[in-house]
């Protein structure tokens, strides 16, 4: 049986916008919630729930599996937070890493970012606005008891330095030549100015990056081919490819360490953003990590045996904006027979849940073979199970939390050995023995047998 569907037309003026809309399901469902909530929260940090955590471990473990295990040539790494502060002033952070704020004069005294801002008055009350001040947006804390100059340390603002004071260690290590990458997947803290959009912008996120060691001259050509890349991952997520572009960087707007630059955009619902910066950072960092720690970073040129610094290539991309982009992109509202479904169409790699077995009522009869099948589904795919409400709301949960299969186990399955699988997206229906139940929702789900 097949519902018709048809989009609803947006939402007229007043209505709540996807964001809003998404950043309630996200909490009523169990995605996201706002950080240490009973306290008030605190302001662009998050939490994530139940449902968040498998989003963020699907997204993480597809990126990981594309960029570091699915290659020979790219090694993993996992760094400490906290580094040796040096390491930011060889980087540049200590003196760059800073945004242009600018304080309301007028009656309601809010904070701006001025590069963000189109006029000279504040944007919100029509006040004039202070002087520009440079505010670095790194976070500060001490090692050990004492707190002055001497022992303050820097939250890491970026992993990428980790790769960069490791690059001898992993050469050396895991036998690498060049062309070759260091991964990593893990925790950056900014203070910024001008958090926002939920998960969009906070001050305490995770990056997934990368920086591929390539000899002087070879980094135009592999910028070219991780800028491809990384698009095509985009889609792999099951990111409408309509939604994506790549936007090269204006000369002015390049970072301190950059040659180049392009950023993959995605069409976010306040408009084209940043999802993944992708860079040609040149040897800025190797050779500055070089002349600050005095530690020789070269390495035989592969060609003439020469030393030589290597250029780099970084894609770098958030774990959180990346699943925020992947819920917008999923997130529909339809009319089905006079009611109003929400749907998360998400790719069965990305979804919390691949399939969710769902007994026709909490009937003793039924929950025993119900969970009979939960147990054999939950050993391959990400399962849930319910047996409360009446089964119509029960699929409408399931389509809110983007479960692209359901399999409802009812009174005939006692006597045909049969159950139904009903699709998220087309809402059709199919019955299927129960002793092919989990290669036809491997197949259904695209799945290798
Ligand atoms: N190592 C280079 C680097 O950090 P970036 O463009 O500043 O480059 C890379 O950051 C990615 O990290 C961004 O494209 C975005 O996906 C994510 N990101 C950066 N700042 C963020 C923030 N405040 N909140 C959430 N994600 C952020």
């Amino acid at each position: 049986m097949t519902d018709a569907t048809e989009p609803l037309p947006p939402p007229v003026g007043g209505g709540q916008s996807v964001i809003e809309k998404l950043t309630s399901l996200a909490k009523r469902r169990g995605f996201v919630f706002p950080s240490s909530e009973i306290y008030g929260g605190l302001n662009a940090v998050w939490d994530y729930g139940p449902l968040g955590v498998r989003l963020r471990r699907n997204v993480r473990e597809s990126w990981w599996r594309r960029v570091v295990e699915l290659r020979p040539d790219v090694e993993g790494i996992e760094c400490a937070i906290l580094m040796n502060p040096r390491v930011w002033v060889a980087s540049g952070h200590v003196d760059a890493f800073t945004d242009p704020l600018v304080d309301c004069l007028g009656s309601c005294h809010m904070r701006w970012r001025q590069d963000q801002l189109e006029g000279d008055r504040c944007p919100h009350c029509g006040g004039p606005l202070s002087v520009v001040r440079r505010f670095n947006l790194m976070f500060k804390t001490f090692v050990g008891p004492v707190e002055d100059d001497s022992t303050r340390v820097y939250l890491r603002p970026e992993t990428a330095q980790g790769m960069f004071v490791n690059f001898k260690n992993v050469l050396q290590s895991a036998r690498q030549r060049l062309p070759f990458g260091i991964a990593q997947i893990g925790r950056s803290f900014r203070n910024e100015i001008s958090p926002g959009n939920f998960i969009f912008r906070s001050r305490e996120f995770e990056q997934m990056e990368m920086e591929w060691f390539c000899a002087p001259g070879e980094d135009e050509p592999w910028f070219e081919y991780w800028c491809h890349d990384q698009m095509e991952w985009f889609s792999q997520l099951g990111i409408r490819p309509e939604n994506l572009r790549l936007r090269p960087h204006a000369p002015a707007e390049l970072a301190h360490y950059a040659l180049g630059a392009s950023d993959i955009e995605y069409r976010f619902p306040f408009g084209w953003g940043e999802l993944e910066g992708i860079a040609r950072r040149g040897d800025y960092d190797l050779r500055r990590h070089q002349e600050v720690s005095g530690k020789d970073l070269a390495v035989p040129d592969p060609a003439t045996g020469q030393p030589l610094l290597p250029f780099v290539v970084e894609p770098a991309v958030g774990v959180d904006r990346t699943a925020l982009t992947v819920l917008l992109d999923a997130y529909a509202e339809e009319e089905v027979r006079g009611e109003r479904r929400v749907v998360l169409r998400l790719a069965p790699s990305v979804a919390p849940y691949q399939v969710a077995v769902l007994p026709l009522s909490k009937h003793t009869d039924l929950v025993g073979p119900a969970r009979a099948v939960e147990a054999d589904l939950r050993r391959v795919l990400a399962t849930d199970y319910d047996e409360t409400q009446s089964i119509g709301r029960r699929y409408r949960r399931q389509d809110e939390i983007g479960t692209p299969l359901c399999v409802t186990v009812d009174f005939d399955s006692l006597s045909d050995r049969a159950a139904t699988i009903r699709e998220r997206d087309s809402m059709a229906q199919v019955r299927v023995g129960l002793d092919r139940l989990v290669e036809v929702c491997r197949e259904r789900l695209g799945l290798e047998p």
